[in-house]
């Protein structure tokens, strides 16, 4: 019987579109079930989105949609992207599902069977965008993990007696392969070292989420609900007698892989809630870190995301696939850049790699018709050609050590190696020369020189097929080695290519990419993020400013000049920024929009006119007489056809409602912030 293997994605909110922040994890994942495919293991990938809560709820709201209906348009971009870009996924789990949501309240009827959920009050700090309960903070204090203001949550709960779990996950975490890397089990060891408190894991004071069993004045926290979709998407808690084998089959998971922003949900309350329930544990949960943009965590709030579909576009998914796991160190964070994609495409892939597949296959074609020669044994025989053959074996056992630990970036060094040794293998043996003579030693060498370097090639295609599955794919049926997913990779070995293979159609693999690839895909994401899009230019109006890549702070006027250290800015580079009291005129609606209001408003040395994206939010005529903060350098842009002079600041709660920043105590019009 083959060996099972099981491997999930975090389950994705439905709160933002896709960007590649969520493609790198759902690569890696994809990356690692191929590669256990090909090895023979029977594998289930999992990946799905995450609809519940009272984030989801918000964001929907400020569309002006259902929670239903904006999840069902998000999660299917999520289903259309997984598709385009040819994810294995064998399934895509909704948590708003009836399969999901009847077997998650299973998962809540079987922890409380068992004594470990009990009802009181909650009265605390809650963080909306994380869906976190900040134990011991106060009113007003930030988030620990994303430094959003928590909201203070009064309300009746559900509680689950996580403190009775402390021991058992010091135990579990003894074992150094359950949470890594290392850093991470470390984080979470001292987290559950310094005491653990209960959790609530049931809201009372909205409605979008899974009812508590018997008690449906309550849904079911939405970490409890998310986290339960490794179990259900298998068939825990099911009736059906298909669902239950194929539980048994796969769980547990060999692999939640995750971001380092949710291991304490994973590593702490998913192994206690399994306890509870009496359900074997995952085997390992592996973090990697962020993808930065700019120096900052790539986040729909900040504003800095990267769209994979303009990457698709321009270089094809293969290209962001090997870029993602070559280029970043998994575990640690990693900054994305167009410049350093393309860099690393034409230096790998076209040059690399690509180089490799046509030089030798053409020279194939040219000098053999076409048929993989005989490599010659005796005369025509030099240590060079056996170097190749030993730096090959070595890449093939060096490469399953370093994936299977998840170092995908020196398994992907350690086979280009390969390939650069190769490439320096043909430079000095010279084939084309070769091919120019007819006697019978050259002709010998020739072969040589030809079988090394297309078996090399073999190797190196079949160890990356996991990382660049079309495009190796391609390339072994230009070596006429037909369907490449068939391939058993456990026997992969030296020497396995048949003499007298017919080469398929010869075609480039990976066609140079010059500077204009770079401009393109910039222009693609401004275009996304810029004047164009009417909705993201009247959302960004609300927001403190609109957080583009290209002016990614309040008090950065320009993204050229600006001395940034660390993230952090001068006190000049604030300065720059000014920012006034001023008191609203006249408030009215913009004709046709939904969310913009015109304002006029008085900044102590005159009126401006400011178009505002707050309509939603505040009715025109309370405004009247209200004192707001206005940024009142702003270069002047045209909204709707008005000009808006200055901006209006408010806190931007993601997917919520603009809150208008103003003083406790009179202030004068006019007063400038400092
Ligand atoms: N819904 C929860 C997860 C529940 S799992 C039971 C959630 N969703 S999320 O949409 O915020 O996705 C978070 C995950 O997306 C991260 O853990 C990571 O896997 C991936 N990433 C999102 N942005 C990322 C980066 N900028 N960089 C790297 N990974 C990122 O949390």
């Amino acid at each position: 019987m083959s060996k099972k293997f099981y491997i999930t994605t975090p389950i994705y909110y439905v709160n933002a579109r896709p960007h590649i922040g969520h493609t790198y994890t759902t690569i890696a994942c994809d990356t690692v079930a191929r590669r256990q495919r090909m090895l023979g293991a029977d594998t289930f990938f999992l990946t799905g989105t995450d609809e519940h809560g009272q984030k989801i709820e918000r964001a929907a709201q400020a569309a002006g949609k259902t929670p239903q209906q904006y999840a069902d348009e998000i999660s299917g971009e999520f289903r259309k992207l997984w598709k385009r870009m040819g994810i294995s996924n064998d399934d895509f789990i909704r948590t708003t599902e009836e399969r999901h949501k009847k077997r998650a309240q299973e998962l809540f009827r079987r922890i409380r069977d068992n004594g470990y959920i009990y009802k009181g009050t909650y009265t605390g700090q809650y963080c909306v965008s994380d869906e976190l309960y900040v134990d011991g903070a106060q009113p007003g204090d930030p988030c620990p993990s994303c430094g959003r203001i928590t909201e203070t949550v009064h309300e009746e709960n559900y509680f689950f007696k996580l403190s009775a779990f402390q021991d058992k996950l010091l135990e579990l975490y003894a074992n150094p392969q359950f949470v890594r890397p290392e850093t991470r089990r470390n984080e979470v060891i001292s987290f559950v070292r310094s005491g653990l408190r209960d959790l609530s894991i049931s809201r009372s004071t909205f409605s979008w989420g899974i009812p508590v069993p018997d008690d449906p004045k309550h849904v079911i926290y939405v970490w409890l609900d998310a986290l339960a979709n490794y179990i259900t998407a298998i068939g825990y808690g099911s009736s059906h007698a298909g669902a239950q084998e194929a539980f048994k089959k796969y769980w547990p998971a060999d692999v939640h892989m995750i971001g380092k922003e949710i291991v304490r949900f994973h590593c702490v309350y998913w192994p206690a809630f399994l306890l509870a329930a009496g359900l074997p544990l995952p085997k390992a949960i592996v973090a990697h870190g962020w993808l930065l943009f700019e120096e900052s965590k790539m986040s729909k709030s900040r504003g800095n995301i990267v769209r994979t579909e303009t990457i698709l576009d321009v270089l094809g998914a293969d290209a962001l696939r090997y870029f993602l796991l070559r280029e970043v160190v998994f575990g640690q964070d990693g900054s994305f850049s167009f410049d350093a994609l393309v860099q690393r495409y034409n230096s790998d892939l076209a040059n690399g790699l690509g180089n490799l597949a046509s030089r030798t296959l053409t020279m194939i074609n040219r000098y053999f018709k076409g048929e993989v020669p005989y490599p010659s044994h005796a005369a025509a025989r030099t240590s060079s050609d056996d170097a190749i053959s030993e730096i090959a074996s070595k890449t093939i056992t060096e490469f399953g050590t370093l994936f299977d630990q998840f170092q995908f970036s020196r398994a992907l060094e350690a086979t280009w190696g390969l390939v650069a040794a190769v490439d320096k293998y043909i430079v000095e043996n010279e084939p084309w020369a070769l091919g120019e003579k007819q006697d019978n030693e050259s002709r010998a060498r020739l072969a040589t020189v030809l079988y090394t370097s297309a078996e090399a090639l073999r190797i190196a295609t079949a160890l990356a097929h996991p990382v660049m599955p079309d495009a190796t794919a391609r390339i072994w049926e230009q070596m006429g080695l037909g369907d490449i997913q068939k391939f058993p990779l456990a026997d992969l070995a030296w020497g396995q290519l048949r003499l007298g293979t017919k080469l398929g159609d010869i075609r480039p693999v990976f066609p140079r990419a010059d500077k204009s690839a770079i401009e393109r895909m910039q222009q693609m994401e401004d275009q996304q993020r810029g004047p164009v899009d009417e909705e993201s230019k009247e959302a960004g109006s609300r927001h403190t400013m609109p957080a583009t890549a290209k002016a990614p702070a309040v008090a950065v006027p320009s993204a050229a000049g600006v001395a940034v250290d660390g993230g952090k800015i001068s006190i000049d580079d604030f300065s720059k920024v000014e920012l006034r009291v001023g008191v609203v005129k006249v408030a009215e609606r913009v004709p046709k929009s939904d969310k913009l209001l015109r304002l006029e408003i008085d900044i102590g040395t005159e009126v401006r006119q400011v178009v505002a994206g707050i309509a939603e939010a505040y009715a025109p005529e309370p405004l009247v007489g209200r004192k707001v903060v206005i940024v009142a350098n702003l270069a002047p842009r045209k909204l709707r056809g008005l000009e808006s002079n200055g901006m209006i600041v408010a806190a931007s709660l993601e997917g919520g409602r603009p809150v208008l920043a103003s003083f406790l105590e009179d202030v004068p019009v006019g007063a400038r912030l400092k």
